[in-house]
């Protein structure tokens, strides 16, 4: 009997246990991070500002110690492939008035801006919001995406006028397109190929020609590996040890560095002057007179590929799957190409050369385009850190937390894009509404090579459509979406001439 008693008492013991306390330990984790964050920004303004309006956080939730919320994005972008409900759960749980939320995420408490006038309130205000790379030499110190204030001006200036000028498009225009036209002779040949794979290495060889003037050879082989090594380590936590993919891209940008001021110093000492990038900014000057440093030359170079190597394969790689599922559209891409290829003197199935004054007439090629680029959200977010306590329609944003402007998040949003995950170049027949559409961010810092990014798409569509033909291989591959959105296969598919 009292054995049983015991026993009884003991089974109690547990499920208070279980029911009481363990669901209570539970709950006290996971409200413990915003507790304390909430706890410090209440102690600092003691529930008042300067002004005497009292000072609220954005709403939102900041997850488990240390990790904040990050295991919940990596679900969603990772495991459940549902990207945009990690947004799309805040904004049932919080409301979506404020247009902003507080979470933890990549080791910081940060602010999440994710509507058209939030987003554009951060990107416009540098002054409030500057720039924080976890190892800015990774980038280049003085690279215009690391400078700020007037030396960000003054550089952007030099980049601006070497890629995004119409002078300087009508000659990339003319540097590209051998290399695109051989590589889709060479994937024909082929029969089968991985999309993402051949783009890349077209791509590649088209920036070490844009670019430094390099044809590929071993030493453009490994100058894409030391591009590699560096995604990664800008990717990775910045832990310095070896074995870590921020040591390696430590090693791999000084090799970079190495080449390219050897081949800078080689154009100097002989005074060489080339039609390329390099040889652009080093011999622009700005209003003084001033020209760029070695340093700066090559710190920009070297950013110039990280910003616009992956950016523009995934943009042709999601052109050419989208279209492969949407022939209706293809039909017309191509029946708009072949009429610009023939006004040129071209047969119906041979592309001549376009040039960049050829563009502004290929009203729908630039529809496809711009739903390729709005669909692929290449860049999902970018990041801020906020300079000062910043006020936003009631709500402060504290000095020190990083803010994440989630782009993607209006691309995919069917309030301004009716049904938005279905590829539909039409929609384009209208504007965006204002501030819906910022694949290429916005205000001072707003995409330095997007004309360069959407003439490279249009040059490779139009010798894709009118001279071949192709299927994909897994049209239901599952979508991967980190680092950046891409078909898990990359795109395997069967590519041929076109047969009429
Ligand atoms: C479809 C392709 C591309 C997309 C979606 C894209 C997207 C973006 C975005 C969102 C930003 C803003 C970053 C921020 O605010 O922090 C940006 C900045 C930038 N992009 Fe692109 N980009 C693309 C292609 C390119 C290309 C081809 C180049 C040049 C080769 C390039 C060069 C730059 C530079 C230099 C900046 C920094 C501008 C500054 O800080 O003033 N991008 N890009």
């Amino acid at each position: 009997m009292v054995a049983m008693e015991g026993a009884v008492g003991a089974w109690a013991w547990w499920l208070g246990l279980l029911f009481g306390a363990v669901p209570l330990l539970c709950l006290a984790v996971w409200h413990s991070t915003g507790a304390w964050y909430c706890a410090a920004f209440a102690l600092k303004y003691r529930g008042h500002g300067s002004n005497g309006i009292r000072r609220r956080l954005p709403p939102g939730h900041m997850g488990v110690p240390f990790l904040g919320e990050t295991l919940s994005l990596l679900w969603y972008f990772k495991l459940a492939r549902r990207p945009d409900d990690f947004i799309g759960a805040k904004k049932s749980a919080y409301g979506s008035a404020a247009g902003m939320y507080r979470t933890h995420l990549f080791g910081s408490p940060s602010i999440i801006a994710c509507s058209p006038a939030a987003n554009k309130f951060v990107l416009q205000s540098p002054e409030s919001f500057g720039i924080r790379w976890p190892v800015p030499e990774l980038v280049g110190i003085t690279s215009v995406v690391n400078v700020e204030g007037s030396s960000h001006a003054r550089l952007r200036g030099f980049i601006l006028a070497a890629i995004n000028r119409p002078s300087s498009l009508q000659t990339i225009a003319t540097v590209v397109q051998p290399r695109v036209v051989a590589a889709l002779r060479t994937w024909a040949d082929k029969g089968t190929i991985v999309a993402a794979t051949e783009i890349k290495k077209v791509t590649f060889a088209n920036i070490c020609k844009m670019f430094i003037s390099m044809e590929p050879s071993p030493l453009t082989d490994k100058i894409d590996r030391w591009f590699g090594d560096l995604l990664d380590g800008l990717r990775a936590y910045p832990f310095d040890f070896p074995g870590t993919a921020s040591h390696g891209a430590r090693k791999s940008r000084r090799k970079l560095d190495a080449i390219f001021r050897e081949e800078l110093e080689a154009r100097k000492k002989v005074d060489r002057q080339c039609d390329d990038l390099m040889g652009g900014l080093m011999q622009m000057k700005d209003e003084q007179g001033k020209k760029l440093s070695n340093e700066e030359v090559v710190d920009n170079i070297v950013s110039l590929v990280i910003a616009g190597y992956e950016s523009t394969t995934i943009a042709i790689m999601w052109a050419v799957y989208h279209l492969a599922k949407s022939p209706v559209v293809l039909a017309k891409l191509r029946e708009e190409n072949i009429a610009m290829s023939k006004s040129k003197g071209g047969s119906t199935s041979t592309s001549l050369m376009i040039t960049h004054t050829d563009i502004p007439k290929m009203k729908y090629t630039a529809k496809v385009v711009e739903e390729t680029i709005r669909m692929a959200n290449i860049a999902p977010m970018v990041h801020r850190v906020a300079n000062r306590d910043v006020e936003y329609r009631g709500y402060t944003i504290p000095k020190g937390w990083a803010v994440l402007v989630w782009l993607r998040s209006l691309h995919t949003d069917p309030n301004y894009y009716e049904d938005p995950l279905s590829f539909n170049p039409n929609r384009w027949d209208e504007p965006a509404k204002a501030g819906t559409y910022q694949v290429f961010g916005g205000g001072p810092r707003v995409c330095a090579g997007n004309m360069l990014a959407r003439l490279q798409v249009t040059i490779i569509l139009h010798h894709l459509c009118v001279g071949y033909e192709w299927e994909l291989l897994n049209p239901d591959a599952e979508i991967n979406y980190l680092p950046h959105p891409r078909p898990a296969d990359g795109a395997a598919m069967a590519f041929r001439k076109l047969s009429t």
